[in-house]
This record gives C-alpha cells, structure tokens and sequence, in this order.
C-alpha cells in the first residue's frame, strides 16, 4: 500500500530520496554481504538535472536501479511525485511501480535490451504507441527522432541487435525522449557518441527539461556534465568502507 506522504516531499521536487541503504548479498560467495550505499538523501527539482558522481563501482547504477524499482531498497524513502500523488517506490507494490514507469519516470540504461526482431522504429516509438498515440504519427515522430540523432533511414526498418554500440545507444536515447516523462534517468547516455552525436542528446536534454521535467543522470562525458548538471550528488560519499565487508 502506498501512503500518501505529500508533507515529506520538499516544494518543487520531483523526486525525494531520503536516507537510503543498499547491501548485496553474493549468494555465489557463501552470502557474504557487500554493503553499497548508506544513507543516501538528494532531491531531483522539476526542470533540473542532477548528476551522479563517483568512481566505477560505487554504486550509481544500483542507485538508478533503486528509482526504476528494479532493485529494492533496504532502508529509507524514495519519493516520488506522481500523478498528484507521493508514492514511495522504497515499499511499493510491483502494480505501482509499473504505473510509475508507465506515466512517471523514463529510464535510458547504460545498455539497450534489445526485442529481438523488433525494428528499431518500433523501439523508439512503443512508449507512444503505448500512450494510444495513433501508428502514423507515432512512427513519424520517431523517425523525426532517429534522423535527428544520424541513424541512416535504411536501419530503421531492421532490429537493433546487430547495430554498432553507438547506434543501440541512439536508438535507446531515442527511445527515452520520445515522450515527455516528469522524471528521466539516464545512465551514460553519451558513452559510446561522437561529439556531433553529443550535442544532440545535449539539446534533447535542455529541451525536456524546459518543458519542466526532472533528470537524474551519470555521464562519462565531462563536456555533457557541465552542459547539463544543475546539481552534483557524489554517490561515493555515502559507500560505506568497503574493507567492512563482512560474511
Ligand atoms: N545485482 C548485483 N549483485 C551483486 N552486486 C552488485 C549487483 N549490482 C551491482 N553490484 C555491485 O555494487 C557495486 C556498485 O555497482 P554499480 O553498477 O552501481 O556501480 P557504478 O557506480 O554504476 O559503476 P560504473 O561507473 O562502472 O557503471 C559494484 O561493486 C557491483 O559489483
Ligand atoms: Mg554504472
């Protein structure tokens, strides 16, 4: 059940995390427990984009991971603003988490799940069609998306899983733009871009959040960041010793 908590969530946030903790259990190596973030608090303000911070393995995508509901957390709130409701996605049910997915919060992962067989036009344009969007318009407006992000029009009609690592990425940048959700995450969307390429998700970026939506983001890319970043959250200060590390 999701309690209405709308008096925990700050003015103007889209989304609230608030003192949560995440351990591993490795159940390969006799359950020893690998204790990952520990209270991590931060807000994401409607229309800014937060950046996450910190070395590899500190726990970023686990904390992207946390907001998407497909890890769970252990401890803490994390609110968020949906459909004029707070619903705290550290204790909601798998229902609720789908309708966050499916009204409130984007995800653009560091690497794209490709269907296999299904064209990457149909990739891009599924969150439209799945808004009721008529096919038409919906596979125009993907096309106008692919072609804005160079993917020669003689791919559209083919399956994304044999695509270079730079086109899968456009393909799933595309994908998370396509509509505009009130929160975005997006994990290393640049990664494997060329500069022209870059400059575009950097303009997709500053249009979505014109349009007032919130962005919670890794980038690789130093140049990306400081087009972008309204605020910087180091995830690493809130990884508890590693060396503590315990059976
Ligand atoms: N499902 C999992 N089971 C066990 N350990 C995990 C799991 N997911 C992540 N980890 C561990 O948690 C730590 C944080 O991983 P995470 O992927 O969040 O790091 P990251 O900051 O995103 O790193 P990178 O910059 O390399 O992408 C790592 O030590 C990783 O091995
Ligand atoms: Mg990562």
């Amino acid at each position: 059940m999701t309690e209405n908590r709308s008096h925990d969530m700050p003015r103007g946030a889209v989304l609230s995390v608030v003192d949560v903790a995440k351990t591993f259990t490795l159940h390969l190596q006799e359950s020893q427990r690998l204790p990952v973030l520990s209270g991590l608090t931060f807000d994401v303000p409607r229309g800014a984009c937060v950046v996450l911070g910190g070395e590899s393995g500190a726990g970023k995508s686990t904390v992207m991971k946390m907001i998407y509901g497909s890890y769970g957390a252990d401890s803490g709130r994390i609110l968020l603003s949906h459909q004029g409701t707070v619903m705290d996605l550290a204790v909601a049910l798998p229902r609720e988490v789908l309708a966050a997915r499916r009204e409130t919060v984007g995800y653009v992962s560091q690497f794209l799940r490709a269907v296999p067989r299904v064209p990457a036009i149909d990739v891009v344009a599924e969150p439209l069609l799945e808004r009721g969007v008529d096919r038409t318009t919906a596979l125009d407006r993907a096309g106008a998306l692919l072609a804005r992000l160079s993917i020669p029009e003689r791919l559209w009609k083919l399956p994304p899983a044999t695509f270079s690592g730079g086109e899968q990425q456009r393909v799933n940048v595309a994908r998370g733009f396509i509509i505009d959700r009130p929160l975005l995450l997006l994990d290393e969307p640049t990664a494997s871009l060329d500069a022209r390429n870059r400059a575009v998700v950097i303009e997709l970026i500053q249009e979505s959040l014109g349009r007032g939506s919130g962005m919670l983001a890794i980038f690789h890319d130093a140049d990306v960041r400081e087009a972008v970043a309204d605020a910087m959250v180091d995830v690493q200060s809130f990884t508890p010793a590693r060396e503590g590390v315990t059976a």
